[in-house]
């Protein structure tokens, strides 16, 4: 039997996605959303396009939570988008909100998931998620460090003219402004970054992958980002739904890695049927470590805003 795939939110970022797992025939697809119709449209319309992707995956739409019950991932969408002017941060109040509504309303009934969080600010809304479901932090994990390292492929991709599929790249920190591009684990074909481009012509790279996102908002002016942001959690939903133990930076529960304890924060981990299997430990240089540890605390802050417990 396919395994089921529940994406909370039938908005761009989940819509998206659920068309990508239902393109490659990856899972059957529950498309949860509280607006009524809008997930049942939208799943019925990709289940028209099947036909056409060759595809037997079943897509169905839900305002109900019971539905969602027994599914073997669930990714959590939910929630308000930024705007032009909004960070991902402003999103803390509101978004925690539907974090724990929805995280309340789906645990119990799949107590065998993985559940990725895509809401922003994300490193945050990761820890809610954990702390509502009372899963096993490797259990759940956040979807930010794929993302913005494919961002950072696509400005290395731009700059050298070589194929973004050649260029590895790693972005660790939380899912914000002060995330930190590594330049010293970002490879060309296994050239180090540093090796075949100038200092400032990386700083300017990383600093368009910082803002990344809010140059989508600006473009867009009424959303964020979702293409991209739904193939990063495409990616991570097969990783574990296909046990494929993929290298991904992804926002994951320190217990004492790289200094920190009990904040979820983007480092690369192994990602299996089990979630997050394994953290992988570099040797940060002082500069990477110090950029780290700034984003660590800025997470941290938004982290002592909200109320736990
Ligand atoms: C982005 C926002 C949505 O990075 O986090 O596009």
């Amino acid at each position: 039997m396919r395994k089921k795939v529940t994406v909370i939110g039938a908005g761009n970022v989940g819509a998206s996605t659920a068309q990508l797992i239902a393109h490659e025939g990856l899972a059957d697809v529950l498309l949860f959303d509280i607006s009524e119709g809008m997930p049942q449209g939208k799943a019925l319309d990709l289940s028209e396009a099947c036909p056409l992707w060759n595809s037997s995956a079943s897509i169905t739409g839900t305002n109900t939570y019971a539905d969602t019950s027994g599914s073997a991932v669930i990714a959590i969408t939910a929630g308000f988008p930024r705007k032009p002017g909004t960070s991902r941060d402003d999103l803390l109040h509101a978004n925690a909100g539907v974090i724990r509504d929805t995280v309340s309303g789906v645990s119990a009934l799949s107590p065998d998931s993985i559940l990725i969080i895509v809401t922003n600010p994300m490193d945050v809304m990761a820890q809610v998620a954990w702390k509502v479901s009372g899963f096993a932090p490797h259990k759940v994990i956040g979807m930010g460090g794929i993302l913005d390292s494919s961002r950072f492929r696509t400005f290395i991709s731009l700059e050298t003219k070589i194929s973004p599929s050649d260029i590895e790249a790693l972005v660790m920190g939380g899912h914000g402004d002060l995330m930190v591009p590594m330049p010293r684990f970002t490879t060309v074909k296994g050239i180090p970054l540093p090796d075949i481009m100038s200092k400032d012509k990386i700083d300017r790279l990383i600093e368009r992958t910082r803002h990344g996102g809010a140059e989508i908002v600006n473009l867009l002016k009424t959303g964020s980002a979702y293409y991209a942001p739904a193939a990063a959690t495409y990616h991570m939903i097969k990783a574990v739904l296909l046990d494929e133990k993929r290298v991904f930076p992804c926002a994951a529960y320190l217990d004492g890695q790289y200094g920190v304890r009990g904040t979820y924060v983007g480092v690369p981990v192994v990602l299996g049927e089990n979630g997050v299997e394994r953290i992988i430990e570099l040797d940060l240089n002082e500069d990477e470590e110090r950029d780290f540890r700034k984003s660590v605390s800025s997470v941290q802050n938004l982290l002592g805003i909200i109320e736990f417990n």
